[in-house]
């Protein structure tokens, strides 16, 4: 099927060549990418064809969930070539001549799966599925160009997508058995590190493998889609003009450019800057097909590069020249590509192109550094004339300002070999190794005078130190010395955009310290007379590259017992139901429901300002915008404008904003793109009021919903007098975006009649939806209908925030009578919807010599944001989990919900807890540390024990921690290693090791009694098959697969009988959320409830009929007019724990888990790495062992990136800078331990969960505090090497221990120097 956006003349329908099954695929790319061209190719969507496999998730090429593979044949090098592209960034004009496949054109559920499909499927790399689709197409390009992959080549594969569920893990895993050097041999190989080879546990059998790879498909790449015969024939697309395709801020007079633009290429800010800055471009030029700007030159004295060669082909370009040439001369080579290796991933470099990177001219590029350091020579031409400049300082005039002149373009840019005697080193520093933008980087030249010590050439060159590309002239010219450079040459302002400005200046002198003992190291080898002296050899791992081994894994759990019926599924690792829909993108999420007719798109318009008064909206330019239908404010809503849990927010604000993001209104329009214009058409004016944003702000003002909270327990002043020891402290963690990559999205459709309406949403909490939405419509809750397929994550941010979407949409389609869509774009969401609450802890605690605790204070302050939503019951919960694992005798513990300007934080995975815990761990620290005694111990020392009584005076029952801590201590060898890690840091200066075990304790339950109710729907039909329904959601956490396995094994029918289509208001009503990790307990016991009316039901049918099957009870029961429909409902036991007497029942059980994580530090930026860690992890008996370890590492992953990654950043005024995958960075593939270990705790029954099992999706977040105070102990060594520089034994590392924070906790010589 061809296809062509309406509105293209015949011959551009060629030149925008989608072929078959790719072409209806290719819709959602050119929907996606028509955001970024003139409205009237705003013509197609993806539902008009009814594929959607490929995911918007960011929008700005961060995320990789929109990655296709583009085709061409390329005439250049006379052959097809296939690479990955970010759909969302591709200008729809780059299709030209281009061959596009999704993930639906390479495998189907309906059809077969591909290889690539069905192992991240089976190997359990799917949980809620969004990413999926991305990280196939990723995969699947590499074996496309490389069949027999390494791993190193799959990581690198991988490095463009994210995934915020499964922890990487399993992907990897799975992804592995293509490897050549790391394939699975199903047990078959004797390589005793096949997970097929482990050793067996002997008393109980521990299974090694959640999946079993002999069931795998071979990869057969005989069997590809072919690339369409009619785009080889012919000479390259000439230099065609497109009207539509028009445009470019490019200057293209030379070359007949401006007059004719060549088709087809690839731009990326053109598009960022369409989507985020609104612009528009009269004229795009696409110069990919142009062979002078393509060719690729090796020369006399470096290799010339067309400037719009991308970024892959330079690097492959270069790799090659580095395996060919002397040494010597590919010295610049080796520093570009040490800095595209550190370039976001493989979709991007293989569109972005070079001279793309140098003339966007961005103060942080880290090429143009480098390029200026080579002295790269760059051809320059405009009509008529050449020219060849060498990039020095002048290049970049200004602030992303060039020496180009308008009617000029770059034609080629030549990077130059290096000489003997020439040394060369770049260095990129970002707020995390994996993190694209950076904060300073570098390029640094050498060149010696033949045969001595003398320095002929210096050039150091700095981005992210100025508002451009910049070199230290004054220093290399000896002008100055090298601290006089440093102060003078390479300073910040206090305000100086990207902040960080003690890190950036001590970057810099790291850097040039690391370049000094680089160069050392190399003139060591080839000076035999030692002229410039020897290199110390503790210095020596400074020099080394940020270098990861391939990573390894090993996950153990408990098998079934033996005995257990092949057809009784429980507590076996069956693979998430919905996995293989979701690797081919047949997966339905909210956005992919085909578009209604007549559907309109609704967009946000929100407040620009933290508090203020608003004196006045303005809507006459956005009702000139094309398509606009209406805007609407308060006056529209026909019920109540409050809402909210509290009924303390509006729906839409009135008169007042209380924070940057707050919703004032919303646009209808007839597409997304023209809602875009319009709401930023809408003008507001402002008077501003005092905001509060910070917690101390709130602190000063007294700002603060309802009282204080508190427990207290024993007597805190006789405690603290009788203690040896106190110390107190100060702790900071900062608040945490969930970053679910679908974004809150929500389409509403009217029913027709009796004002009913019929909401798809992706929320957690379908009760609450239907009851807000009725409320802002004024109608009873029967006549809203809400329901939910899955969700592509929500950690907690879709229990109450969703309705903040739905509410608005609702209201829309009330106006309009029309069905209304929202989905939210990235930048919104982060923006309007809240996330983690921020906590600031003040504590105090007593201790005795020997380390035991007797006394604890801790105030605690969380940011809530600007309404109350669950924030007084995130700090209840955090009073709950202060104490951690310690028995405490004498504890006092309070809590403040500040109320503050910001966006209204909200649930997120924990719930407080982990923040509470953090800060038990670091007070915990400070006393081993203040002992001299050995952490772990003073750890133990403390720890409860079965039968003892919490602060809050439950007894702790079924007390497994002790033997979780025990086997972690054990199999992660942690007194060997601790000794090998004191040897490291012994032998090495400026890299230091670090090794810490925690332990968690986490409640579960609802504290609120009546939330702790679940019910469920089963319906038999004739042919015996089920449906099935509960109240929970399922949003990647495997609710539903689990939900599955408790029917089957209670019916004793198999799996594939049963069928869970979606959660509803209309099939199970009035539920609670889909929250606290308790949905397995409750919707569980539920469902079971219901089996067993039905099955009381069958019985006498199979007492009559004993030999028969489940279908003839079913039919017989039927044909008796028995009903096959059934309700089950459960509710857990009472809490009646209350604040007033500290007493009564408060949660069902503890889930408990042990961590011990080991890193390294680059003292000299910061940088760590996570070398290994061990988890021991009770979830009772698992009902699935595979969905099990998956929740313990994706909660670890993303407690990982909480502790030491995600840092969220406001202005002063309370707007939020980090809007994106640009600025925000959760951990990717290279984040997770290069050794991941993970053990489900053996022997451990619940009897208080639905077959023994235990709640499993908060508990582990919190383990990835090892890696926090694993930092902390590796600073520790780092600090105690530089006695001399102000080291307190005591030292703050607030969370998250960014970079930039361990750089600067790590106290030495260059830090004193800036
Ligand atoms: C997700 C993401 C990650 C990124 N990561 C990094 C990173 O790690 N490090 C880094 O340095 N950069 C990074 N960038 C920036 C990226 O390198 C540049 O956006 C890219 O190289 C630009 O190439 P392009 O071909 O898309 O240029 P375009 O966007 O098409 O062009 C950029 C500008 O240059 C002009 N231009 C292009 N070619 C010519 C020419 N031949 N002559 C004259 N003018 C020309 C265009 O008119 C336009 O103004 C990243 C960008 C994104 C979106
Ligand atoms: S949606 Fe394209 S990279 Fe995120
Ligand atoms: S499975 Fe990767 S984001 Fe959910």
């Amino acid at each position: 099927m061809a296809w062509r956006p309406a509105g293209l003349r015949e011959k551009q329908q060629q030149s925008l060549h989608v072929s078959g099954k790719v072409a209806a695929v290719a819709s959602r790319i050119a929907y996606y990418l028509g955001t970024f061209t003139n409205a009237k190719y705003q013509i197609i969507s993806s539902n008009m064809l009814g594929l959607s496999g490929t995911k918007l998730a960011c929008g700005e090429g961060g995320c990789g969930a929109c990655t296709v593979m583009f085709s061409k044949y390329d005439h250049l090098q006379n052959k097809i070539v296939h690479f990955p592209a970010n759909a969302c960034l591709a200008p729809i004009c780059s299709l030209h001549h281009v061959s596009v496949t999704t993930v639906e054109g390479i495998g189907s559920t309906k059809t077969r799966l591909h290889p690539v499909q069905e192992r991240i499927a089976k190997s359990h790399g799917s949980q809620c599925g969004f990413c999926t689709p991305g990280i196939v197409m990723s995969m699947y390009m590499l074996l496309r160009n490389q069949p027999e992959p390494t791993m190193e080549e799959i990581e690198d594969a991988l490095q463009g997508n994210l995934c915020r569920c499964t922890g990487y893990r399993p992907i990897l895993q799975g992804f592995r058995t293509f490897a050549r050097d790391g394939g699975c041999c199903g047990g078959k190989g004797d390589n005793p590190n096949c997970c097929m080879n482990q050793k067996k546990d002997q008393t109980v059998t521990l299974s090694p493998s959640l999946f079993n790879p002999e069931e795998f498909m071979p990869l057969d790449p005989t069997q590809e889609p072919i690339f369409p015969p009619e785009l080889l024939v012919g000479d390259a697309p000439g230099r065609e003009i497109h009207e539509n395709f028009i445009s470019s801020k490019m200057p293209g007079a030379a070359l007949g450019i401006k007059d004719r633009p060549a088709t087809s290429g690839f731009h990326f800010f053109p598009g960022i800057e369409m989507k985020f800055k609104n612009k528009l471009f009269p004229l795009i030029v696409c110069p990919a097909w142009i062979p002078e700007l393509n060719s690729v030159e090796h020369g006399e004295e470096g290799i010339s590069f067309g400037a719009s060669c991308p970024l892959s082909c330079v690097e492959k370009t270069l790799l090659d020249a580095v395996a060919q040439l002397p040494t010597h001369k590919t010295e610049v080579f080796r520093g570009i590509l040490e800095q595209l290796r550190w370039f976001s991933g493989k979709q991007l470099k293989s569109v972005a192109s070079v001279g793309g990177n140098i003339i966007t001219a961005s103060p942080i590029s880290d090429l143009n550094p480098v390029f200026m350091a080579s002295g790269a020579k760059l051809t320059i031409v405009s009509r008529g004339t050449r020219r060849t400049i060498r990039m020095d300082h002048t290049f970049f005039p200004g602030y992303r300002k060039t020496l180009l002149g308008p009617e000029e373009i770059l034609l080629a840019i030549e990077i130059p070999y290096s000489r003997e005697g020439e040394f060369f080193s770049a260095f990129k520093q970002s707020s995390g190794r994996e993190d694209y933008i950076p904060k300073v980087t570098s390029g640094m030249r050498v060149l010696f005078q033949p045969g001595t010590a003398q320095i002929k050439e210096l050039a150091l060159c700095y981005g992210g130190m100025a508002d451009r590309t910049i070199s230290a002239l004054k220093t290399t010219r000896k002008q100055l010395t090298c601290v006089q450079a440093w102060q003078e040459e390479l300073q910040l302002a206090p305000d100086a955009p990207g902040g960080m400005i003690e890190f950036r200046r001590t970057l810099t002198l790291s850097f040039f310290f690391k370049f000094y003992l680089t160069v050392l190291q190399k003139l060591g080898k080839v000076d035999s007379e030692d002229k410039c002296g020897k290199l110390d050899p503790t210095f020596a791992s400074a020099t080394l590259l940020f270098q990861k081994d391939p990573p390894t894994n090993v996950q153990l759990f408990q098998e079934v017992p033996k005995g257990q019926s092949e057809d009784d599924i429980v507590g076996r690792p069956l693979p998430h139901l919905g996995a293989a829909m979701q690797a081919c993108g047949e997966a339905v999420y909210c956005d992919d429901i085909p578009h209604y007719q007549n559907e309109l798109s609704l967009r946000l318009v929100t407040s620009t300002r933290a508090h203020a008064k608003i004196k006045s909206i303005d809507t006459s330019e956005a009702q000139k915008v094309q398509g606009f239908v209406c805007f609407l404010s308060v006056d529209d809503i026909p019920g109540s404008n409050k809402t909210g849990y509290f009924n303390d927010e509006t729906v839409f604000a009135k008169d007042e904003v209380t924070c940057v993001g707050h919703i004032i209104g919303a646009v209808v329009t007839d597409t997304p793109e023209h809602a875009q214009r319009a709401a930023q058409a809408v003008k507001i004016t402002y008077e501003d009021l005092p905001a509060i944003i910070t917690i101390e702000d709130a602190i000063k003002h007294n700002s603060f919903y309802g009282s204080e909270l508190k427990i207290e327990k024993g007597d805190l002043q006789k405690g603290f007098l009788e203690a040896d020891n106190i110390v107190s402290g100060e702790f900071y963690i900062g608040g945490q975006e969930h970053f679910y990559l679908e974004t809150h999205c929500t389409i509403a459709v009217p029913k027709g009649e009796a004002g009913e309406m019929e909401l798809f949403v992706s929320t957690e909490n379908t009760m609450k939806t239907q009851a807000f939405v009725a409320n802002v419509l004024g109608v009873p809750a029967n006549q809203i209908l809400v329901r939910v397929k899955r969700l592509g994550g929500g950690f907690g941010g879709k229990e109450t925030r969703s309705t903040l979407v739905s509410t608005a949409v609702a209201l829309a389609v009330y106006k309009t009578g029309c069905p209304v869509r929202c989905m939210l774009d990235r930048d919104e969401d982060m923006l309007i919807t809240g996330g983690r609450h921020p906590f600031l802890a003040r504590y105090k605690v007593g201790f005795m010599k020997t380390g035991r605790i007797v006394a604890l204070e801790v105030n605690h302050y969380s940011n809530a944001g600007n309404t109350l939503d669950l924030s007084e019951a995130v700090m209840q919960a955090a009073l709950f989990h202060m104490e951690s694992c310690y028995k405490i005798p004498n504890i006092r513990g309070t809590g403040r919900v500040c109320k503050t300007n910001l966006p209204s934080n909200t649930a997120f995975r924990g719930f407080g807890a982990p923040q509470a815990m953090l800060i038990a761990e670091q007070w915990m620290s400070e006393i081993a540390v203040t002992c001299g005694l050995p952490a772990e111990e003073v750890r133990r020392k403390n720890m409860y024990k079965e039968g003892d009584l919490t602060h809050f005076n439950q007894k702790l029952e079924g007390f497994t921690l002790t033997r979780c801590w025990d086997e972690c201590l054990a199999s992660s060898q942690y007194h060997a290693r601790k000794s090998e890690i004191d040897k490291f840091n012994k032998e090495n200066c400026w890299k230091k090791r670090g090794l810490c075990i925690v332990p968690t304790k986490f409640g579960i339950n609802f504290a609120i009694s009546f939330l702790n109710q679940a019910g469920a729907l089963i319906l038999v039909y004739t042919d015996g098959s089920v449906l099935l329904t509960h109240g929970g959601t399922e949003m990647g956490q495997g609710l539903h697969t689990k939900m599955v396995q408790v029917a089957s094994r209670a019916l004793k029918i198999p799996t594939s009988k049963i069928y869970i289509s979606e959660t509803s208001t209309n099939t199970v009503p009035n539920t609670s959320p889909t929250a606290a990790s308790i949905s397995t307990d409750l919707n569980g016991q539920a469902v079971y409830e219901a089996c067993q009316t039905i099955l009381k039901r069958l019985e006498p049918f199979k007492r009559k009929n004993p030999s028969g099957s489940w279908e003839d009870w079913v039919i017989a029961a039927y044909q008796d007019a028995v009903s096959l429909s059934a309700t089950g409902f459960y509710k857990a036991p009472e809490v009646t724990y209350s604040f007033e007497t500290n007493s009564g029942y408060l949660f069902n059980y503890f889930s408990y888990g042990v961590a011990c994580s080991e890193v390294e530090i680059d003292c000299l930026t910061g940088d760590h790495k996570n070398l290994r860690t061990d988890i021991v992890m009770d979830v009772g008996s698992s009902l699935n062992p595979a969905i099990d370890i998956g929740q313990v590492e994706g909660a670890f992953v993303q407690g990982l990136g909480l502790f030491t990654l995600e840092e969220l950043q406001y202005s002063p005024e309370g707007s939020l800078y980090t809007r994106g995958p640009s600025t925000y960075k959760i951990p990717t593939f290279g984040s997770i331990p290069i050794e991941f270990r993970v053990s489900l705790l053996r022997d451990s029954p619940n009897k208080k969960a639905i077959y023994a099992s235990k709640a499993v999706g908060e508990p582990p977040l919190f383990l990835a505090a090892s890696i926090f105070f694993a930092i902390k102990d590796a600073i520790h060594a780092a600090r105690a090497q530089h006695k001399d520089y102000n080291r307190k034994e005591l030292f703050r590392l607030d969370s998250p221990a960014t970079q930039e924070k361990i750089r600067n906790a790590c106290m030495d010589k260059f830090a004193t120097m800036v």
